[in-house]
């Protein structure tokens, strides 16, 4: 599968975030992550509707929206409607996570489907073929520029090898701590969508860098 970079803009300059975005898409990056903290479901607050609706038309590329929220299924519906193309909500966070999957497919975008570091892996396993994507997270969410959790490698393999089995193509994303020391090994485990953050809006040639996550 080939390989997707998501530039996560929680580490761009937010005072001039329109000409982030024209950085990240020139740099070749081929999604917009967008981090959504409620200082609930983590301990941070980040941004919210009213910043993607004002920020979406500075972009072509597909904003790939990361609900880190305790209460995903009130806010299906604002992020659709704010230009999200694909919304990832946690696991951890509904009791019932077909139905926020069957609301997210109801307004034509892309649905995905997050666990924590610690959450069993295998907890995913009934929703492949239902969701369009997994994220397993590979650092605690809260914060930008974490290091990588290197247990969360075999999370990865396990699910990977889950979705072969079933012959079904999952995207699988991982978010935190990637970068040219990390690309790899999550590669090879299995990862096909690879959110950055610290590593490319940081970069002095995010071009560069957004390459490395790629080779
Ligand atoms: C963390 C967020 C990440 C974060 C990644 O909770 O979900 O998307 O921006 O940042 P880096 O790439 O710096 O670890
Ligand atoms: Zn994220």
């Amino acid at each position: 599968m080939k390989t997707k970079i998501s530039a996560s803009i929680l580490s761009a300059d937010f005072g001039h975030l329109a000409d982030e975005l024209s950085r990240a898409e020139s740099a070749g990056c081929d999604m917009i992550h967008f981090d959504v903290m409620d200082g609930h479901f983590v301990p941070n607050i980040s941004y919210g509707v009213p910043v993607l609706k004002s920020i979406r038309r500075y972009s072509r590329l597909p904003f790939d929206v990361h609900l880190m929220i305790s209460d995903p299924n009130s806010y299906i519906e604002p992020f659709a409607k704010a230009g999200a193309d694909g919304i990832t909500f946690h696991l951890e966070a509904s009791a019932n996570p077909v139905g926020i999957i069957d609301k997210i497919h109801s307004l034509g975008l892309r649905a995905g489907v997050s666990v924590k570091p610690k959450t069993d892996v295998s907890l995913l396993y009934p929703l492949v073929g239902i969701m369009d994507m997994a994220l397993i997270m590979t650092v605690e969410p809260g914060f930008g520029g974490q290091g990588f959790i290197p247990e969360t490698l075999a999370k990865i393999k396990a699910l990977r090898d889950y979705a072969d089995s079933t012959g079904i193509a999952l995207d699988i994303e991982v978010d935190g701590g990637i970068s040219d020391k990390t690309a790899h090994s999550v590669r090879e485990a299995g990862a096909n969508v690879l959110v950055s953050g610290s590593y490319l809006f940081r970069a002095e040639d995010m071009a560069k860098n957004c390459k490395l996550l790629k080779d």
